[in-house]
């Protein structure tokens, strides 16, 4: 009976044995696509192993597409112009592509596999974009779930950026996380400091890159990542100004204004803050601080759900309630949005029922 058993196990195992064999037969035979060649705006061309994604075949040649989910298909930020060898668009993609942008050969690189020669069009910005490796100088912890982590530049030592654009931080394999991941986060501290960069980062239950940064991040890590991206900045004009945040979204506005204090501005400003309770509110005598910096700036917390140990006598209940007051020339008026999607959604569709111009609203959803 034992030998019998035995024998059909053995059986078995040269079998998977024999069909792992074909697979990887197969995979050789029928999937190595060979070296291909990118051919990027009719003037650089670079070679790369086919099968891999044209996101991450572009990011081994150091060119750095904007891709804040890091390549899942979630966020839709990875877009480039594919005008040859793409392949059929993937029913992946098209949740972010409009019939126009299909027209015109709108790609996500993330999705987009390079299996033969491909020729692409990106913005030359693109290529300002660099790798950067840095060490963690100082963690500070805001609230129980948003702390601010300031980053010393090692290598390249310095950054150029404009107020209100993001990093990609790459966190490393930790604990029970096998694989590396990337996302966006906003930087919060101001242009004018090139050697640092400050983020403040909010923790997402289960989420794999700020369960790294909030639970396992310490001061001294060494850590990578790439930037700067986004075209969430301060337009050059006269309007007044509308700010409204809501959790971590406070970071780029916090870059923002501490850049307009350092150029001077005489413009009105309102910084609305959204939050649930007393406990996440952060950063409140400093926000409130620009008072005495601008002409014209006001500060305005409001808490959705404060409790009863809050004593808050504040604004309480959603930013939107208020805008009206502070609204004093819709038509003059650009907003600056940051936090959740729900939230800029909300804010979006109040300020364009007030009459603020829906192309004077800038954003960055953190999706
Ligand atoms: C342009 C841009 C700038 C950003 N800047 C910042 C920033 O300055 N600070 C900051 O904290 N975040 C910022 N984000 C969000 C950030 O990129 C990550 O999405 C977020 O930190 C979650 O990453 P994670 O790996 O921890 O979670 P994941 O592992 O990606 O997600 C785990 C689960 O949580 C859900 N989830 C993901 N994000 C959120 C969220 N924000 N709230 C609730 N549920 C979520 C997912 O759907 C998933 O189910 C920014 C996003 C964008 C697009
Ligand atoms: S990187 Fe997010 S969709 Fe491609």
């Amino acid at each position: 009976m034992l030998i019998i058993i035995l024998q059909d196990i053995g059986i078995l195992c040269a079998i998977s044995g024999i069909l792992a064999l074909i697979l990887i037969l197969a995979q050789y035979f029928f999937m190595n696509y060979g070296d291909c060649k990118i051919s990027i705006n009719d003037k650089r061309d670079v070679t790369v192993k086919g099968g891999l994604s044209l996101l991450g075949s572009l990011a081994d040649n150091k060119i750095y597409i904007p891709s804040a989910c890091g390549g899942r298909g979630t966020c839709g930020t990875c877009r480039c112009t594919v005008l040859e060898g793409g392949g059929p668009v993937l029913p992946t993609e098209t949740p972010f592509l409009s019939p126009a942008d299909i027209n015109n050969h709108v790609r996500l690189a993330c999705q987009v596999k390079v299996k033969n020669d491909i020729k692409i069009q990106i913005p030359d910005s693109i290529f300002n974009i660099r790798a950067y490796r840095v060490v963690v100088e100082e963690i500070i912890n805001y609230t129980y779930d948003i702390r601010g982590i300031t980053l010393k530049l090692l290598e390249p030592t310095t950054i150029d950026f404009k107020a209100g654009q993001y990093v990609q931080l790459e966190s490393p394999k930790y604990g029970r996380v096998k694989q590396k991941a990337t996302r966006a986060y906003s930087i919060s501290s101001k242009p004018e400091i090139k050697d640092k960069l400050q983020l403040i980062i909010r923790k997402v239950p289960e989420g794999m890159v700020t369960t790294w940064t909030n639970e396992f991040l310490k001061e001294g890590d060494i850590v990578n990542l790439t930037g700067p991206y986004g075209e969430f900045m301060i337009k050059d004009t006269n309007a007044d100004m509308i700010f409204v945040s809501g959790g971590s979204g406070l970071a780029p506005i916090k870059a923002m204004l501490e850049h307009l204090e350092v150029t001077g501005s005489n413009r009105y400003m309102a910084n609305f803050f959204g939050a649930r309770t007393l406990k996440d509110l952060y950063l409140v005598d400093y926000m409130d601080h620009f008072k005495a910096v601008f002409n014209a700036y006001e500060y305005l917390p409001v808490l959705s759900s404060p409790e009863p140990g809050d004593n808050w006598t504040g604004k309480t209940g959603y930013t939107m309630s208020y805008f009206k007051d502070k609204l004093r020339d819709p038509k003059n008026t650009e907003a600056y949005l940051c936090g959740s999607p729900g939230m800029i959604n909300a804010v979006v569709k109040a300020m364009v029922e007030m009459g603020v111009p829906k192309d004077k609203i800038y954003f960055d959803s953190f999706s």
